[in-house]
């Protein structure tokens, strides 16, 4: 691979242990995936920061590089195992949130931001369309690779550390124009309306193209970013759909050619829409309600509180989403309205990442395709993926029933 003077110079060990260690590793995968370079990045999304994800090996190599380098880039940081204010409140075991802590401790050393969120770009890491960057969470990477049109490959937690203590990523996938094309055209024939219809579009899609890009054709009504966070985050879970295209929308389907020379077509309509909601179609008593995977939106936040208004749930709920946007939704005084009701308002974690949720519930309703997808496995629970009006109903009356 063609290395610069300078990223020779890492390599060799100039710059320090760490940078010499991180290069290898990006030298290493660029050998693997056939780069012929590396290519600068403006920023990182850093995942591996959960505990439960890292243990112990992970928190002794990035507190032993955080004696070493700091990033080089804007590095943001994904979602820990912990509510890092609320652990105790909350439940979280003491020593895995004291585990967690120093972990995230470490990063901060090195200069990261402690977003811990799986939606940076709501809160500050937004980057611009056509830039490379270095992500891992891959809800956030189909995200922005699709909707704001910057590059990035599925980055694991050592890889994006590597990338942002060197400012680099070696030239493959995603980066490059030609892997960014088409190779499915889905002809839209149903009204996608809600977060649900478009978590349910995402499940399916993503069950059909596995790690291949989808371009959609035939969305009528202009998409919100709550919709294509939904969507996002669900093809990214039933496949590894790390980019997709929405024609007249996203943003590479309005500077250029999306679709591959070669591509299959298929479908979207009522049938291949009833067949996702049939999986997860659980009717009856629920435990619990979960929100906000991908974290909640300051938008998701005032409906939740707006729904909430002189509520009180019989289920429980959680609420996940970042600090940053719970402290809008405190300024607004969302956050009030929605604990009064009886739900609690999580920050920092995710629920899959985290240590308490798989404690015995059984029957849980959600908004989120990834989450629908994951959990029955994990906790073994059967599960109702359900718009955010449904979800919050079915907490309030402790119960869900299909057609009431
Ligand atoms: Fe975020 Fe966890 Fe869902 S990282 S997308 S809340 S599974």
């Amino acid at each position: 691979m063609y290395l610069t003077d300078n990223e020779k110079a890492m390599l060799n060990g100039d710059f320090g242990e760490i940078v010499q260690k991180c290069m290898k590793v990006l030298v290493t995968l660029g050998d693997i995936y056939g780069a012929e370079k590396m290519i600068e990045i403006n920023n990182v999304h850093s995942p591996g920061v959960s505990y439960r994800v890292a243990g112990d090996a992970g928190l002794n190599y990035v507190k032993g590089a955080s004696l070493q380098g700091c990033f080089r880039v804007p590095t943001t940081l994904n979602t820990i195992g912990i509510d890092s204010d609320n652990w105790e409140k909350i439940g979280f075991p003491k020593e895995f949130s004291l585990k967690q802590l120093e972990l995230v401790d470490a990063y901060k050393k090195m200069g990261a931001f402690c977003t811990n969120t799986c939606t940076p770009y709501l809160v500050g890491n937004t980057p611009m369309f056509g830039e490379h960057i270095s992500w891992g969470e891959s809800s956030a990477i189909a995200y922005v690779n699709s909707v704001i049109g910057a590059r990035t490959n599925r980055e694991g937690g050592p890889s994006a550390l590597a990338a942002g203590v060197t400012g680099r990523v070696p030239a493959y996938g995603y980066h490059l124009d030609e892997n960014r094309k088409g190779k499915y055209l889905i002809e839209l024939e149903v009204d996608l309306k809600t977060d649900r219809d478009y978590a349910v579009l995402g499940y399916y899609v993503g069950q059909r193209v596995g790690k291949d890009v989808p371009v959609f054709n035939g969305i009528k009504n202009r998409p919100t970013l709550e919709n294509l966070k939904a969507l996002s985050a669900a093809l990214a879970s039933s496949g590894a759909v790390a980019l997709y295209h929405i024609e007249g929308v996203t943003p590479e389907t309005l500077t250029g050619k999306v679709m591959a020379d070669n591509f299959e077509t298929f479908k979207f309509g009522s049938e291949e829409y009833r067949k996702v909601t049939e999986k997860f179609n659980y009717d009856g008593d629920v435990d619990i309600v979960v929100l906000g995977c991908p974290h909640c939106s300051i938008v998701e936040m005032k409906q939740i509180a707006e729904q909430l208004t002189d509520k009180k749930l019989k289920s429980d709920m959680w609420v996940c989403t970042s600090r940053q946007i719970k402290s809008l939704a405190d300024i607004m005084g969302y956050t009030k309205i929605i604990e009064r009701a009886g739900a609690e308002v999580v920050c920092d974690t995710c629920p899959i990442l985290c240590p308490t949720l798989d404690k015995g519930y059984e029957r849980v309703v959600t908004t989120s395709g990834k989450l629908a997808h994951y959990m029955p496995g994990l906790w073994n629970v059967k599960t109702a993926l359900l718009q955010l009006e449904d979800c919050i109903n079915a907490g309030i009356d402790g119960e869900w029933r299909r057609g009431i």
